[in-house]
């Protein structure tokens, strides 16, 4: 028996059917075990209120368990005629249970029961992310040490420029990452409200203890108005995918100077051969792959979170089925900026300086600056003393 939480009656269209679960009853297997525990949480609640027994709640709490550790073995899948991972857990309560099965929908609504569910992912996915990049910065400051005092000529528009150092240029690294973990712990704060008994976002007709399932499921508050909880879903992917692509972006932009730097015109960096990977026609080359990826990957990120923004914004308050499209989004965004985040790590503890090659990049235009400044320390002003090298140089302005 696999009835839908809406089903009064009457069969649905076939085509209909499939196109709004969509891919939803495959999405939702990362989600159903945040469900299980929360509906855990709400049958404590229940009980608590009187709603339901001791004995309802056992039976609950024990069925709940069996299908986590069917999932766990691999046991279980969502059915496409189910929808989705909420319906999938009722049905197999009353299943088990008969009518107490029936009594675990009381006082919620699926539209706060999947926010939940998804700020505990959440939750769990941004700490997994936040450990990756600590990861990376330490071995970015690993690399630091290494290489600290190796100069080399900076650029400005591609164009040699002035000196500046490897811990100098791994430093900015470091510094935008611990940025980006400030931005993550704003973000969390936001997704750390339990939006756990706000029904369909119109609030509950009978009494509940928000505070209750809250400090179950290890939420910091809970979000009070049940609309802006609702309006709240799209808006805090959102922000997530925005606190990703800051991440990204710092890759990125990384990854083009170590893709850069290791032009063998350039030579600041060698690549090691087992981070690059081959052609299939010229025999000779070592391509830097992975880090084409890495810096491809800032778009991809990008556009989901402008995809997101598209498909939630013009939407009246409320829940829409919209929404559904947000899962994928941000489900898969937490995974590829995860694997960004160890490649990139990868990198840094494998990227070897070639000491010559920067110390030869040290030509004398790359001085010019320090030169302009020794002549102002003897009393020459600044635009003088910065004409007459820039004569000597025999060029304009680069
Ligand atoms: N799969 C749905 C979603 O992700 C669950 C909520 C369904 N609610 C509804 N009112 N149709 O949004």
């Amino acid at each position: 028996m696999s009835e839908k939480l809406w089903q009064k009656g009457y069969e649905i269209d076939k085509l209909v059917e499939g196109f709004t679960v969509g891919r939803d009853y495959i999405v939702d297997m990362a989600l159903i075990r945040y469900d299980i525990v929360a509906s855990t949480a709400h049958a404590k609640m229940l009980l608590k209120m009187g709603y339901i027994t001791q004995e309802e709640f056992h039976g609950i709490g024990s069925a709940l368990e069996e299908l986590s550790d069917l999932i766990e073995q691999g046991k279980f899948q969502i059915k496409p005629e189910e929808e989705d991972c909420h319906t999938a857990i009722e049905n197999f309560l009353v299943q088990k249970l008969g009518d107490t099965g029936k009594k675990i929908h009381m006082a919620r609504s699926r539209n706060d029961q999947v926010l939940t569910a998804l700020r505990m992912l959440y939750k769990d996915q941004l700490k997994q992310i936040k450990e990756a990049v600590e990861d990376l910065m330490k071995a970015v400051g690993n690399f630091s040490k290494r290489y600290a005092k190796v100069t080399f000529a900076g650029f400005t528009h591609t164009r040699k420029a002035m000196p500046t150092n490897f811990r100098s240029w791994a430093t900015a690294l470091r510094d935008a990452l611990k940025d980006d973990l400030k931005l993550l712990s704003v973000v969390y704060e936001l997704i750390d409200q339990s939006p756990l008994g706000t029904g369909a976002g119109y609030g509950l007709p009978i009494p509940t203890d928000r505070k209750l399932t809250a400090k179950e499921l290890g939420f910091k508050k809970i979000q009070r108005n049940p609309i802006y909880t609702q309006l709240s879903r799209g808006k805090f992917e959102y922000l997530i995918l925005h606190l990703l692509s800051q991440i990204t972006y710092d890759l990125n932009r990384f990854a083009s100077d170590i893709i850069f730097f290791s032009l063998p015109d350039i030579g600041y960096i060698e690549l090691p051969k087992e981070l690059c990977t081959g052609s299939s026609i010229m025999p000779q080359k070592l391509n830097p792959d992975p880090l084409e990826l890495i810096r491809a990957y800032h778009s991809v990120i990008v556009s989901r979170m402008i995809e997101c923004s598209m498909i939630t914004s013009n939407l009246i308050t409320g829940y829409h089925r919209d929404l559904q499209l947000l899962k994928e989004i941000v489900i898969d965004s937490f995974q590829d900026v995860k694997d960004l985040l160890a490649v990139m790590k990868k990198v840094f503890e494998k990227l070897r300086v070639n000491r010559i090659s920067c110390f030869n990049s040290l030509t004398d235009e790359v001085l010019a600056t320090q030169r302009v400044y020794e002549l102002v320390k003897q009393g020459v002003p600044f635009r003088d003393a910065y004409r007459l090298i820039a004569k000597e140089l025999g060029g304009g302005e680069k």
